[in-house]
């Protein structure tokens, strides 16, 4: 027995030993893994598609190396009427909300190409422009984007974002169910393109593609508030791919927002939120 104890002090200093590296390993692995959150939606990050398509990376454009450099042309303003342009600019900004419940009325569809136009206007990652608008006005296309939509949504508040998310948008009086994807006369669904496609067709890189469209998405709601219509800014979480079949658009294509546009139903309320002060939102240094 005592010739044993040698023997066995060894077997348990090495299961401890084993015992340890295992649960570094793992701590190691979970280091690695990346760190995925419910609200980040899968298409958004890789290339997921119903039907995916191989793609040959060695396919890259060169970009453009000469474009004619021409005058800029500026208006500048005394400073007076600096001021009163940034204050009532802001006033018209300060009045946009987030509506819900949306009116089935019709809205000029010129309307709806200046906004869009507009929204054009925004910088983007080398000039690659990396967007596309689907504008929405059939009903049966809209209700089938509803279907979609509300399928996914239910399994968001149900089982994919947890209590915590749950409470944070109860305040909102939101729910799966939106019945503005039916009424609103148009939705307007906003696309990033993760690449684009050269005269000859290969791919061309687009830089910074998700922060252009995301700049190009403000200035659309900047628009929209300035011609007298109300949205909601949308974006609705794993229906990218049913979504861009549906449309019929590319897989490079991912969804990024969805607005539904129109004027505000009568019975429209909306949360009394309170926005930051300017003191709690600027550092000067
Ligand atoms: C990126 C982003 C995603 C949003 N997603 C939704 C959404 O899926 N459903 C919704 O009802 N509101 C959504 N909103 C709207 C916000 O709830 C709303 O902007 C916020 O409550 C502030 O209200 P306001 O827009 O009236 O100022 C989203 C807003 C942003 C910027």
């Amino acid at each position: 027995m005592l010739a044993l104890t040698p023997v066995l002090v060894a077997v348990v200093c090495i299961l401890i030993l084993w015992i340890f590296k295992a649960a570094d390993r793992s701590s190691e692995t979970k280091k690695r893994e990346p760190q995925t959150q419910p609200w980040e939606d899968e298409d958004l990050k890789d290339s997921t598609d119903l039907h995916p398509v191989e793609e040959d990376a060695e396919e890259q454009q060169e970009s453009e190396e000469h474009v004619e450099h021409i005058p800029f042309s500026h208006t500048r303003y005394p400073e007076e009427e600096m001021v009163k342009r940034a204050q009532e600019f802001y006033e018209l900004l300060s009045k946009r909300r987030s509506v819900r419940s949306i009116s089935s009325e019709p809205v000029p569809m010129e309307v709806i190409d200046i906004v869009i136009k507009t929204a054009g206007t925004a910088p983007s990652g080398a000039h690659t422009e990396p967007w596309t608008f689907v504008v929405v006005k059939d009903p049966d296309r809209k209700h089938q984007i509803r279907e979609i939509i509300e399928e996914e949504e239910e399994i968001n508040y149900m089982r994919r974002m947890g209590p915590r998310w749950v409470t944070d948008v109860k305040k909102l009086r939101t729910n799966w169910i939106k019945e503005y994807l039916d009424k609103a006369p148009v939705l307007i669904l906003i696309f990033k393109q993760v690449h684009g496609f050269a005269a000859n067709g290969k791919k061309k890189t687009h830089y910074y593609h998700e922060i252009s469209v995301a700049i190009a998405c403000g200035i659309l709601l900047a628009a929209l508030q300035n011609a007298g219509l109300v949205t909601v800014t949308t974006t609705p979480l794993n229906c990218g791919p049913r979504l861009r079949e549906l449309l019929g658009r590319p897989p490079h294509e991912k969804l990024l927002m969805l607005l539904p546009v129109g004027y505000p139903s009568k019975e429209a309320t909306v949360p009394d939120l309170r926005r930051k002060t300017l003191g709690e939102i600027m550092v000067k240094v």
